[in-house]
């Protein structure tokens, strides 16, 4: 897999404030690549000096295999940015703004109109064409912000936080859209504080604090920081009869069971991550003729995770 954004040794400093210190991540072509901190982690900063608009003090950028310091413009023609604050004119239309912002990376004529419809169509705005923002909702007004970013089909989307204020419908909505621009050959960067946005679309996530990347893998990778156990917990009708002291006991001696835990008919067990010991469990659930009513398996979610690699809270 080719890296698309090389980011070495990265410091941005305002004055004395180092919003971002030292950061050092790398995007693969194709990928959802989640940026997830707190405020004031430097997710923006860190955005926007990879879009060209900040400058920077420290380290090497390389998008698209083009040096940032020496390849600003073509760099430039690569991205399309979806900033934080929403960032659209109100005395245009929805497809006015639209087009005036794909007309900035070159787009004319025929291609720019029809571009123009098609992110409009796919952000579900397409009956809203020539609505001004001001007779908006907030969600109708972020896709619109999102249209913005993406008619001129840029190869690096730059989401910061684009689903903030919306309701559960439009971010279910852009969500399923960045999954498509994705599986259309685009490589996204996606900021949120929403862990289980991160935690559903991106293929990798890299975790920031103070400016610092604290950790960045697979979500799976990330819960290997930090744990080798998943807890699975199978829900059966134990018989009257049947000895849980001797079961737990002989559960404890499997391979790889850290505990056992009995709670009404619900047996939640420790183990390591393995595909093979959840078929063992069930396995040994039906030599025993335990049935099995319901059986679900848990890992840390990413909420844990933070605090667990930095000694407090996400918000
Ligand atoms: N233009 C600026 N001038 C001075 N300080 C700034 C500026 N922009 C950001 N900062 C500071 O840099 C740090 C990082 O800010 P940044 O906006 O990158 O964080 P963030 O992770 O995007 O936070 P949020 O989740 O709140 O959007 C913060 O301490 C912020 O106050
Ligand atoms: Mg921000």
């Amino acid at each position: 897999m080719s890296q698309y954004v090389i980011v070495n040794n990265l410091v941005k400093k305002y004055g004395d404030l180092c919003a971002v210190d030292n950061l050092s991540i790398s995007v693969n072509q194709g990928e959802i690549f989640g940026l997830l901190g707190p405020n004031g982690a430097g997710k923006s900063t860190t955005l926007s000096v990879l879009t060209t608009l900040s400058d920077f003090d420290k380290g090497e950028i390389t998008i698209g295999a083009h040096n940032i310091r020496k390849d600003k413009m073509k760099i430039k023609q690569l991205i399309g940015m979806v900033p934080q604050d929403i960032a659209v004119y109100e005395h245009l239309t929805a497809l006015e703004n639209v087009k005036f912002f794909a007309a900035l990376y070159g787009m004319r004529g025929n291609k720019l109109n029809a571009s123009a419809k098609e992110a409009l169509e796919f952000v579900g705005l397409s009956d809203r064409q020539n609505m001004k923002p001001k007779q908006m909702s907030g969600g109708m007004k972020r896709r619109l912000n999102i249209a913005c970013g993406i008619a001129h089909a840029p190869k690096l989307i730059i989401m910061d936080e684009p689903t903030v204020g919306v309701d559960a419908q439009s971010r279910e909505h852009i969500l399923n859209s960045i999954k498509l621009l994705r599986d259309r050959g685009a490589t996204v960067i996606y900021t949120s504080h929403y862990m289980q946005e991160v935690e559903e679309i991106c293929d990798r996530i890299a975790i920031i604090d103070h400016g610092r990347l604290v950790a960045c893998g697979t979500k799976a990778e990330l819960v290997s920081l930090i744990t080798d156990a998943q807890s699975v917990y199978i829900e059966t009708k134990i018989p009257a009869a049947f000895d849980l002291d001797e079961y737990k006991k002989k559960q404890k001696l499997m391979p790889g069971v850290k505990a056992v835990a009995i709670e009404e008919n619900t047996i939640r067990i420790d183990v390591s991550i393995d595909q093979n010991n959840i078929t063992r469990l069930i396995e040994q659930f039906l030599s025993l003729n335990l049935p099995i009513i319901n059986i679900k398996t848990e890992v840390p979610n990413l909420d844990t995770m933070f605090l667990t690699l930095t000694g407090h809270e996400l918000r």
